[in-house]
């Protein structure tokens, strides 16, 4: 193990009707003008709106209302909010949705308590902000495990760059399994694929032995797999749907990653990726990581075999990686670059400016250059 320091900063209520039951209870400490965010409009659907309004009016708050956060939201988004909240002076924000609710509403809370440029003051400077408005976080689709940390993946439209800036993590997450019933089939698979990502990318990160955190994540790879199963067979199960949201926020609240380097090389691609193409990135993700663990197997065999035999239970490492391209094509998950939903087509000009533009890992078993990103994306044509 490295050296480490561990803090948990927010607190999760978890289980059904959490948040009629811990709501009120959550914003008490924080003051009565709340910004209340959401997407588009899924919750005014499905009555998460409804229940949220009627608890917030019965507590007395006051609300405003930041609504329209797009997937894969843009810093032009983040700007709006966060110009909103600091017109209407609000005092905490509550975030309702999923990973691009809450990672917009991470930086419209930083950046609406500075005139400084957020992008170009983590950017450029590498100055992180210090001072933010209050958020807690009511989960409706699970998967990034963004309500548990304080990274948010912002893409800038005019860079063309989608990356991880720095914020604050939510006061509380609430987490209702029964919140998410309602998220579309695609979405609910893709969001798990997401949470299997986030844990294979911890896992696969240079690590000179085995420790603690690599057996912890191999046991949240083997039940994502599991309880993806369960929900082919049953899109409804809510048990499979409850273990899928405790693997999401296990997956990405900091503990896998405890006195360990990470590697994160496929999400680097894929958000770039994402920057190009705006396309979903759970599916972004499940096209891309076959193609990147063929082309680093040989410089990790260990760490692959261990994966090949406790999450797949085959033998070796290529066969491991066979085994997650098949359950990837088996959960009905885009297979080719070409299946995904994207706003331009997809060309090999450009993958050239993806992967051109693409941030390089040094942390994992081994950096790619340029090329070989390009290689690999080709190879997922
Ligand atoms: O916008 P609405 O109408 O609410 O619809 C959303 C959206 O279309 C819908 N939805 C959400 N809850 C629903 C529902 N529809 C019906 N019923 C419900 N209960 O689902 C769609 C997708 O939502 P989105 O928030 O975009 O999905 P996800 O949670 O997968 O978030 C993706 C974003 O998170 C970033 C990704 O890059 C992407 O931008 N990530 C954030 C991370 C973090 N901060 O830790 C880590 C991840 O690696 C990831 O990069
Ligand atoms: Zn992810």
């Amino acid at each position: 193990m490295e050296k480490f320091v561990y803090e948990y900063p927010t607190k999760v209520y978890f289980g059904k009707e959490a948040v009629k039951e811990h709501l009120t209870e959550a914003l008490a400490p924080y003051g009565s003008h709340i910004l209340l965010a959401y997407g588009g409009g899924s919750i005014k659907r499905n009555g998460v709106y409804d229940e949220i309004m009627g608890i917030l009016k019965e507590a007395g708050k006051t609300v405003t209302e930041f609504s329209g956060i797009m997937s894969n939201p843009t810093y032009a988004k983040v700007q709006e909010g966060a110009a909103l909240a600091r017109r209407e002076k609000v005092d905490f924000i509550l975030a309702v949705g999923g990973g691009s609710v809450f990672d917009c509403c991470k930086i419209v809370a930083a950046q609406a308590c500075t005139d400084k440029d957020l992008w170009e003051m983590e950017m450029t400077h590498h100055l992180f902000p210090t001072q933010v408005i209050p958020m807690g976080a009511v989960v409706t689709a699970s998967g990034t495990g963004a309500e548990m940390n304080g990274g948010a993946v912002i893409t800038n439209e005019e860079k063309h760059i989608k990356t991880g800036l720095g914020a604050a993590a939510p006061r509380f997450a609430i987490l209702d399994p029964e919140y998410t019933l309602s998220l579309p089939r695609a979405q609910v698979i893709s969001g798990a694929f997401d949470t299997l990502s986030h844990a294979m990318e911890t896992y696969f990160g240079r690590s000179d032995s085995d420790n603690v955190s690599d057996d912890v994540a191999l046991a949240i790879m083997k039940n994502t797999v599991v309880n993806m199963r369960r929900l082919l067979t049953d899109i409804y199960d809510l048990t499979a749907r409850s273990n899928l949201m405790w693997d999401s926020a296990m997956a990405e609240n900091g503990i896998l990653k405890v006195g360990r380097v990470t590697d994160f090389q496929a999400h680097q691609i894929e958000h770039q990726l994402g920057a190009y193409t705006d396309c979903n990135h759970g599916q972004g993700l499940a096209v891309i990581h076959p193609a990147y663990y063929r082309h680093i197997v040989k410089d990790a065999p260990e760490k692959f075999t261990r994966f090949a035999q406790v999450v797949f239970g085959c033998e070796t490492a290529e066969e491991g990686i066979d085994a997650l391209a098949a359950f990837i094509k088996e959960c009905g998950l885009p297979v080719k670059l070409g299946e995904l939903t994207s706003r331009t087509p997809i060309t090999k000009e450009l993958l050239r400016q993806v992967a051109d533009s693409c941030n390089l890992i040094q942390t994992n078993p081994r950096p790619l250059s340029h090329d070989e990103v390009y290689e690999i994306l080709t190879e997922c044509l």
